[in-house]
């Protein structure tokens, strides 16, 4: 197999494969749980013939599209793909095959597919047929297209983001509970965004309790994104209950909203309950060590689909998933509010005896939405 290196790769190439990762980030929030692909083919003169994305999960990959829009054009052409093409028959046939015979010459992609199904297959059809591969062009920003399903192929465990919503002294409600609203109008619509692009959104059985929220996504509150992403296109996350003691109430607002819901107790819920609640309702029993719900247990079950989590919990539920190291990127969202010293703080964590033990966070962005900050980090 070829193993071409970046500075191999002209000038040209850089360009094409820079278009083929806008085109797939079109896909972000609609083509889960398979990942973000996107497609340019380019003649010898250097002209764009065909490009296309991958849409949604069982339709046409990035290739097909392309090949589509090339049509006779891709004879003799380059392909740039962000991910390896497909060599297995699952829902579509494989595109390696259809790259094949459609005579492409030359196929340059950005990363290698680690689905076990695909993993280096993709590439070896190719080269057996005699078609020029080259591997490795912008592969660290072709991996930054999909973080969740990386994470589910190469860890068997979704990508977790812990949403926080705090004041500026590092408080998510007052003592009495009330947290509406810490954050303004445009942090709440990027959350919407955020659980948007979540196939599961986790919370603990108290901000249920206390809060009685909806944990969907609205697409009147989606901001600019509606105006792209129309109402029917939007996959809803699976709405995941943490709730060890099994408390919670058959009259919660998250059952009058028809959804996928899972609630994950440590022993089972009563029949009475089960039966008061909706069909769209399952539920899970993961006992951890100390009487509360085993978080790896249950990053493990949801990494049988779920790409991306969002953890959008108290201090309780978000602390515990940084201090059990499996918080991937934490989200904070910053408001210029004092909640005082008795507000609740943010997270719970272990009390750490010295530096080395802190957990390692890197801050990778930060803006300004409305009144209120948003710093993305990603934790060690
Ligand atoms: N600002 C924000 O971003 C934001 C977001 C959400 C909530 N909130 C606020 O947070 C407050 C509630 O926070 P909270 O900290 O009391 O509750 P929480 O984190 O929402 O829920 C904590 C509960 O989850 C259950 N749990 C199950 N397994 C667990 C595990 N492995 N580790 C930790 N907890 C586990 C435990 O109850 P059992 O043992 O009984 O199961 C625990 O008491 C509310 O006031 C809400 O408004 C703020």
């Amino acid at each position: 197999m070829s193993t071409s290196v970046t500075s191999q790769f002209s000038a040209h190439d850089h360009a094409m494969m820079a278009r083929a990762i806008m085109l797939a980030k079109r896909g972000q929030y609609t083509t889960r749980p398979n990942p973000n692909v996107g497609c340019v083919i380019a003649n010898d003169a250097g002209e764009i013939v065909g490009e296309g994305w991958h849409i949604r999960a069982g339709g046409p990959h990035a290739e097909v599209h392309a090949l589509r829009q090339a049509s006779d054009r891709a004879r003799g052409a380059t392909a740039y793909v962000t991910l390896e093409p497909c060599s297995h028959y699952g829902r579509t046939p494989p595109c390696a095959k259809a790259l094949i015979d459609n005579g492409l010459r030359r196929v340059v992609v950005a990363m290698t597919d680690p689905n076990p199904q695909v993993a280096g297959r993709g590439l070896k059809l190719l080269q057996d047929a005699g078609v020029e591969v080259a591997h490795g062009l912008m592969e660290a920003e072709a991996r930054a297209l999909n973080p969740g399903f990386l994470s589910r192929m190469e860890r068997a465990r979704p990508f977790v983001s812990v949403k926080v919503g705090a004041s500026l002294d590092g408080k998510t409600a007052l003592s009495s509970g009330e947290s509406k609203w810490i954050t303004g109008p445009e942090a709440r619509r990027d959350v919407q965004r955020l659980r948007a692009k979540s196939c599961a959104l986790i919370t603990g059985i108290d901000t249920v309790l206390l809060d009685d929220p909806s944990l969907n996504v609205r697409h009147g509150e989606l901001g600019s994104l509606g105006n792209t992403l129309s109402a029917a296109e939007l996959i809803q996350p699976i709405r995941v209950v943490l709730d060890s003691q099994r408390r919670m109430s058959a009259d919660a607002k998250l059952f009058g909203i028809a959804g996928p819901i899972l609630l994950v107790s440590a022993e089972p819920y009563d029949a009475h309950f089960l039966h008061s609640l909706p069909d769209f309702v399952t539920c899970l029993t993961l006992p951890g060590g100390d009487g509360r719900i085993d978080l790896v247990a249950l990053l493990s079950h949801l990494g049988e689909n779920c790409n991306r989590v969002l953890v959008e919990a108290g201090g309780t539920l978000a602390g515990a998933f940084i201090a059990a190291g499996l918080c991937d990127e934490l989200v904070l969202y910053q408001a210029p509010k004092l909640l005082g010293s008795h507000g609740r703080d943010m997270l719970q964590l272990p009390d750490y005896q010295t530096m080395a033990e802190l957990p390692g966070l890197k801050l990778i962005d930060e803006r300004k939405l409305g009144q209120d900050w948003r710093f993305t980090f990603t934790v060690a």
